[in-house]
């Protein structure tokens, strides 16, 4: 099984759990994708429901399969969303962001009565490591960077803007021994608009390991 055949497998089961007339969050990335497209199916089988989108790539996606996407601002509350992410611990405390769309990505899954992120075997991790992604108003750009430098996460900006034209980042702290106190610190930096430590958001994990799944609720 490559990894692409389980963030398909992952995706398709997950969007098992959409139910008629829901208002559904769709996710950004290589696996949210794949659950776009297993949604638009199920769309074309007769299942009616509405959509929000996580970015303008998903928004285009979901719109190709002839999808119905709501203005998010019309919209306070989403029913299920179903998205990717880019490592997970068995607390279900995550990092995404990896497609800059964590600022977008976390509103839309605050908003969620219940949130499911999909993954294939790679992203199950016994404690979170990745580099943290951060969306930068440009006017804070060198304060920002000291502040993440100072906070000992030294911060690379990325080539490309975020769907809100701000600056992205990766913030590398190493293995995150405590990650409420590092989101504590990251969300107390003015001028950092999002994180992409996601540590309370997701309600369940459905991960495909060579085409089997495995469930795991919060
Ligand atoms: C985008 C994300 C993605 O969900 C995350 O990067 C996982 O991507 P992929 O499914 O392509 O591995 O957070 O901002």
């Amino acid at each position: 099984m490559t990894s692409d055949t389980d963030k398909r497998a992952a995706a398709i089961a997950a969007v098992g759990e959409i139910q008629p007339g829901m208002l559904v969050g769709l996710g950004t990335g290589s696996t949210a994708a794949h659950a776009v497209a297993a949604l638009a199916d199920r769309v074309r089988a007769g299942l009616r429901i509405t959509a929000v989108v996580t970015s303008k790539a998903t928004e285009a996606l979901a719109q190709s399969h002839g999808l119905t996407v709501l203005p998010f601002d019309d919209v306070p509350q989403v029913d299920l969303t179903i998205d990717g992410v880019d490592q997970i611990d068995p607390a279900l405390r995550a990092i995404k962001g990896g497609g800059g769309a964590m600022l977008r990505e976390k509103i839309v899954a605050a908003a969620s009565t219940r949130m499911i992120a999909i993954a294939d075997g790679s992203k199950r991790v016994a404690q979170l490591d990745r580099a943290i992604p951060v969306e930068i108003l440009p006017f804070a750009r060198a304060f920002v960077l000291r502040r993440l430098a100072d906070l000992g996460g030294p911060a690379v900006l990325r080539a490309t803007r975020s769907d809100q034209h701000n600056l992205l980042a990766d913030a590398a702290f190493g293995p995150i021994a405590d990650p409420a106190a590092l989101a504590a610190e990251l969300s107390a930096i003015p001028g950092l608009l999002g994180h992409g430590l996601f540590l309370d958001e997701i309600d369940a994990t459905c991960i495909a390991d060579d085409g089997g799944i495995v469930w795991q609720k919060r």
